[in-house]
């Protein structure tokens, strides 16, 4: 369930038809599993997968050429006939759309219910006054993107360490989302924190992430469906995790209705 809201919005709005959206979601799985050995996927395979949807979006753009449509593709098709896309840039901005609309939100939604079931106050709050502050703090809490890397472009300072320019550097969310000088009990689920200034989309800048508005209707979505059809889920099983050094993934979380 957590994976086909997400799956349904990113390929709808990147323009993938419905038959062919599981494979879209096959392939942006296959570039994030690899580290996990249930799945047996080679980082060979994850490289593969990541050809597929360049060539899927290659494919679907000769043919928004040929026939426009209301999707991103369209718009970045006609970015690239006015020259401010490169044929390279349109593919692996699809590929990126594609891997960060799925894997993300799926993996907020799954820890999320995980958290309200083992939080059964949590989820009683939910129910009755829906907190519009629920979203952010599932987010905080999941923080389903492990860890990012960057490139120091200049020499600076961190908390005391010097960053030379060139330097690479892990960005760890999870860290940063539980550290106690920034949150009062990091390490409770409170959906009314406020203020929640978590780095769960990033920190701010220029590669702060794109689909947050989105993710945050669909987690918003979801829950408020959830409670009115589906008050009473149990947990059956403990979540079974994904082995993987980015995201923090779920594989599979067992509920029971009633
Ligand atoms: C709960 C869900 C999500 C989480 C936790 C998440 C997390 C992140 C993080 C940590 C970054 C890096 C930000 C930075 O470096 O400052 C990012 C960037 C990005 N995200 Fe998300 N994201 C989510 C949902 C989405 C969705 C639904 C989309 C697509 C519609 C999306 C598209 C992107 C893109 C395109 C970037 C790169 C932006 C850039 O480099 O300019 N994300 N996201």
């Amino acid at each position: 369930m957590a994976c086909e809201l997400p799956l349904q919005a990113i390929a709808e709005l990147i323009g993938v038809a419905q038959e062919d959206r599981s494979k879209i979601f096959d392939w942006s799985n296959k570039m994030i599993a690899y580290d996990d050995p249930e799945y047996a996927i080679t980082e060979e395979i994850g490289r593969e997968s990541a050809t597929e949807i360049i060539a899927y979006a290659m494919n679907m753009a000769a043919e928004r050429k040929r026939c426009p449509a209301r999707d991103i593709v369209t718009t970045l098709v006609a970015a690239e006939d006015e020259g401010n896309l490169t044929s390279d840039e349109f593919g692996f901005f699809v590929l990126m759309l594609a891997v960060a609309g799925n894997e993300t939100t799926r993996n907020a939604i799954t820890h999320g219910m995980h958290a309200f079931l083992t939080h059964p106050g949590q989820w009683d709050l939910f129910r009755r006054e829906r907190p519009a502050t629920t979203a952010e703090e599932i987010v905080r809490w999941a923080t389903p993107v492990n860890a990012f890397q960057r490139t120091a472009t200049q020499d600076t300072e961190l908390g005391g360490a010097l960053v030379r320019k060139g330097d690479r550097v892990g960005l760890f969310y999870a860290s940063a989302n539980h550290d106690p000088e920034v949150f009062t009990d990091p390490d409770s689920f409170d959906i009314t924190r406020d203020p929640n200034p978590h780095l769960g989309f990033g920190g701010g800048g220029p590669h702060y992430c794109l689909g947050k508005s989105l993710a945050v209707l669909e987690i918003d979505l979801i829950f408020n469906a959830v409670a009115d059809a589906m008050p009473a889920l149990h947990l059956t099983d403990p979540p079974r995790r994904l082995r993987s050094a980015w995201i923090n993934g779920v594989k599979e979380l067992r509920v029971s209705h009633g």
